[in-house]
């Protein structure tokens, strides 16, 4: 049973993903449920977001009205699945990437699910209707895809597949866009969906110019970051090419063919990320990031993102 006014949330998978949305939802003032194969997860998972919550708490980060305390509050563990969904409107899935796990899963889901129940999964690559085909409410299920860590990176991407209802859609992008995240809503299932694409084009030529030496692999990513990255921080490749000249026609106009010139150069994809290359970029990255560090620079890009995020939010 699912009652489209409901206000609780189901999340199966308690791990990093799971850990994350049950508290992007408990912070728009959702009930939440989590649901998890190991029961440890679970009572790992309560811990961590209560930890996580507080912490956010007292560094200013935390999402929505309530205090660290009352949202913690709103988020419980359940060993049972039927238990965990039941009167839930949105299910977010959130198990690993596993095309037979997410079917395996999915016939779970289905077997619970009411009319009106949103199925969506967290899958990062794997399109629904890869796993999705044969179930009784396959129109009720779609990818909600975040970007690590989505307390902080607000994308969502939604892919139905082609049987999805066209309203479950737009219930989800809704209920994303009430929960504080933003949502994106591909037309059509492509692989990688839209960011990783984008993402793919970009190391692609990355990796080509490390290879071929035009720059070193730590300048290459200070072009990203004191370059590209603050510009796309607030607007797209496309507004920028509409602000960069009078408007997008006149960039192309005056831009186009300089532009098609140095595509001309590019070397044909798909590019392998192959082991030797990476190897040579491994040995500079860590001379300022050793393995050994790399759970402290995750913390740190962390709060530098929280950051961001709550400059985002003040100019908004
Ligand atoms: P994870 O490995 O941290 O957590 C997976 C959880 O699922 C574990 O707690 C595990 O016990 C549980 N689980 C396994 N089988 C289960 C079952 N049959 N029923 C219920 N729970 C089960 O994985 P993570 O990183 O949270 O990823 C989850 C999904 O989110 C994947 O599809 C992944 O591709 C996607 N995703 C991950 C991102 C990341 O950066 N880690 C970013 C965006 C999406």
């Amino acid at each position: 049973m699912a009652d489209k006014d409901s206000r609780k949330i189901a999340i199966v998978g308690s791990g990093l993903i799971g850990r994350i949305w049950s508290m992007i939802f408990a912070g728009a003032g959702y009930r939440v449920s989590i649901y998890d194969i190991s029961p440890e997860q679970v009572k790992g998972a309560l811990t961590s977001i209560q930890e996580s919550l507080a912490r956010y708490e007292k560094e200013g980060s935390l999402r929505g009205k309530l205090s660290a305390a009352e949202q913690a509050q709103l988020v419980t563990g359940s060993s049972d699945l039927a238990e965990c969904m039941l009167g839930a409107k949105h299910v977010q899935e959130c198990v690993p990437e596993d095309v037979n796990l997410k079917r395996k899963v999915f016939e779970q889901l289905d077997q619970h699910a009411g009319p009106n129940m949103v199925l969506a999964s967290s899958s990062s690559c794997i399109l629904s209707s890869d796993f999705a085909a044969n179930l009784k409410h396959r129109e009720n299920v779609l990818i909600a895809h975040p970007v690590n860590p989505p307390y902080f990176i607000p994308l969502v991407e939604l892919i139905p597949a082609p049987w999805t209802s066209p309203d479950v859609t737009l219930k989800t992008r809704a209920l994303m866009e009430e929960v504080g995240q933003s949502p994106v809503t591909l037309n059509k299932e492509v692989p990688g969906f839209a960011l990783n694409r984008i993402q793919y084009a970009i190391i692609n030529e990355c990796w080509d110019m490390v290879k071929s030496g035009v720059l070193s692999p730590s300048d290459i990513d200070r072009v990203m970051y004191d370059g590209l990255g603050p510009r796309y921080a607030f607007i797209g490749p496309l507004e920028t090419m509409h602000l960069n000249a009078d408007g997008i026609v006149d960039y192309c106009h005056r831009y186009a063919n300089g532009a098609y010139k140095v595509c001309e150069t590019f070397k044909p994809p798909p590019v392998l990320y192959d082991v030797p290359t990476a190897e040579t970029v491994q040995q500079e990255l860590s001379q300022t990031i050793p393995l050994e560090a790399l759970a402290d620079r995750r913390r740190w890009r962390d709060e530098r993102l929280a950051s961001l995020a709550k400059l985002k939010r003040d100019l908004n």
